[in-house]
C-alpha cells in the first residue's frame, strides 16, 4: 500500500493506494473517532458489487453503517437528489460529527462531497473512490458539485475530505468503456505533468489494461501524487490547478455540443487534448512529432481522436458562452512539450477554430 499525503496544513489528509485494501477501512475510520452517524452513499451497482464488503469492515469495529443509494451516474447528482439525502440525514439526526463516506465513481463522490460540505456548515467526509478516474482525480483535491438543469458542476465548492481509501482491486469489475475514461485523465496527467508517467503509459499499455494490480497501484499512486503537488499549490483553483484541465476546454464543449450523449466525459476529454495538442503545435510550442505521439497514446487506449456530429462552430460558440459564464475570460491549458503544460491566456481563436476543425469528422 502506498500513502499519499495532500498537504492544506490544518486540512491535509491521506490517500491510501493499494491492492485490496478495503478491508482496512473499518479500522481507519475507528481511529478518527467516529460517534455519529456514519453514512455510506453509493449506487446499487457498486452496493451489488462492493457493499458487504464495505459494511462489512465497519461492523467489525462495531461500526454500523447507514447505507444511503443514490441514482446512477449524473442522475445523482442533481437538486433534489441533494435535498433527499440531506433529508435522510436529518432524519436520522445525524449532528455535526457524522461521517459520510462515498463508496463509487465521481458522481457518487461529488454528491456525496458537497453533501458533506453543506450539511450543518459542514461534517466528516471520506472517499472510497470504485472507478479508475474517481482513484486518479476525482476523489483528491476536494472539488465537490452537484449539477444545475442548464450547467454541469454549477453548484458546488472546495471540501477536503478526511481520507481517501483507492483500493485498485475494485477496478476488476469496471465496464472497459470506463476504464477508459480514468485512462484518459492519466494521460492528461502524464501530458502536462511528467514526461515519465507518460512514457509509463506506452510502455505498460498491455498490463494496465488487463489491470494489473501492482502496475495499477504504481500508476494511481504517481497521479495522485502528481494531483497532490498541484491541489496543495493552488487549493482553491485561481491559478495552477488549471493545469489539470488539458482537453477539458473543448472536451467539455463537445459533451456540450452532444447534449451529453454518445460520447463519455473521458471520451470528449481525449478528443479535446487532440485539438488542444493542435492549438499548442500552432501556437510554437508542441511539435507535429509530439501531437501525432499524443494522438497514437490516446489511441492506444481505445480512445477517439475525432468527434462526429457536431460542427466546429457549434464548439467554438460554447467555449466562448461557458469562459462567459465561468470566468470571462479565454484561457486554454496545454502542453508546451509532451510532460510540462502552461495556461495561455487569449489564444489566437483562428487557432483554436481550426485545431478543433482538424479533429472533427470520422
Ligand atoms: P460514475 O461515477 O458515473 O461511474 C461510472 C459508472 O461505473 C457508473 O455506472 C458506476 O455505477 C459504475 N461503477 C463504479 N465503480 C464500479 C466498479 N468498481 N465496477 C463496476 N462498475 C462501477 O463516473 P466517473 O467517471 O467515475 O465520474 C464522473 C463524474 O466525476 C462526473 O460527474 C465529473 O464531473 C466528476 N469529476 C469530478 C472531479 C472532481 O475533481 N471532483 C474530477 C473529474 C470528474
Ligand atoms: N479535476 C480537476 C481538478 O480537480 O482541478
Amino acid at each position: 500500500m502506498q500513502t499519499v499525503v495532500v498537504n492544506l496544513g490544518v486540512r491535509s489528509y491521506p490517500v491510501y493506494i493499494g491492492h485490496e485494501i478495503l478491508p482496512r477501512l473499518g479500522g481507519l475510520v475507528k481511529s478518527t473517532g467516529a460517534e455519529d452517524i456514519v453514512a455510506l452513499v453509493t449506487v446499487p451497482v457498486v452496493r451489488g458489487l462492493y457493499g458487504k464488503a464495505a459494511e462489512g469492515t465497519l461492523l467489525k469495529e462495531g461500526i454500523k453503517p447507514e447505507v444511503l443509494e443514490v441514482p446512477d451516474g449524473e442522475a445523482a447528482k442533481t437538486p433534489e437528489v441533494f435535498m433527499e439525502v440531506v433529508g435522510r440525514l436529518l432524519g436520522l439526526n445525524a449532528g455535526r460529527g457524522a461521517l459520510i463516506i462515498s463508496l463509487g465513481g465521481g458522481c457518487v463522490g461529488d454528491l456525496a462531497g458537497f453533501v458533506a460540505a453543506t450539511y450543518m456548515r459542514g461534517v466528516n467526509l471520506m472517499h472510497v473512490p470504485t472507478t479508475l478516474l474517481a482513484q486518479v482525480d476525482s476523489s483528491v483535491g476536494g472539488k465537490v458539485a452537484i449539477n444545475h438543469p442548464n450547467a454541469k458542476n454549477l453548484i458546488g465548492t472546495v471540501y477536503q475530505p478526511r481520507l481517501v481509501l483507492a483500493d485498485t482491486a475494485l477496478l476488476k469489475t469496471l465496464p472497459p468503456r470506463e476504464v477508459g475514461c480514468g485512462m484518459a485523465e492519466l494521460i492528461k496527467c502524464g501530458a502536462m505533468l511528467d514526461y515519465r508517467l507518460l512514457e509509463s503509459l506506452e510502455s505498460d499499455r498491455d498490463d494496465l489494461l488487463r489491470l494489473d494490480g501492482a502496475r495499477l497501484e504504481e500508476i494511481v499512486s504517481t497521479a495522485v501524487r502528481l494531483k497532490a503537488g498541484v491541489v496543495a499549490g493552488d487549493e482553491l483553483d485561481y491559478g495552477s490547478r488549471m493545469l489539470l484541465n488539458f482537453g477539458h476546454t473543448i472536451g467539455h464543449a463537445i459533451e456540450a455540443a452532444t447534449a451529453y450523449e454518445g460520447y463519455s466525459h473521458g471520451e470528449a476529454i481525449a478528443v479535446g487534448m487532440v485539438a488542444e495538442a493542435k492549438v499548442s503545435r500552432a501556437l510554437g510550442f508542441m511539435s507535429e512529432k509530439e501531437v501525432e505521439r499524443l494522438e497514437g497514446l490516446i489511441s492506444a487506449y481505445g480512445l477517439p481522436v475525432h468527434v462526429s456530429g457536431v460542427t466546429p462552430e457549434s464548439i467554438m460558440q460554447l467555449i466562448a458562452h461557458d469562459k462567459k459564464v465561468k470566468s470571462g475570460r479565454w484561457r486554454i491549458s496545454l502542453p508546451k512539450r509532451l510532460g510540462e503544460g502552461t495556461v495561455i491566456e487569449d489564444p489566437s481563436r483562428e487557432a483554436v477554430l481550426s485545431a478543433i476543425r482538424e479533429v472533427v469528422g470520422d
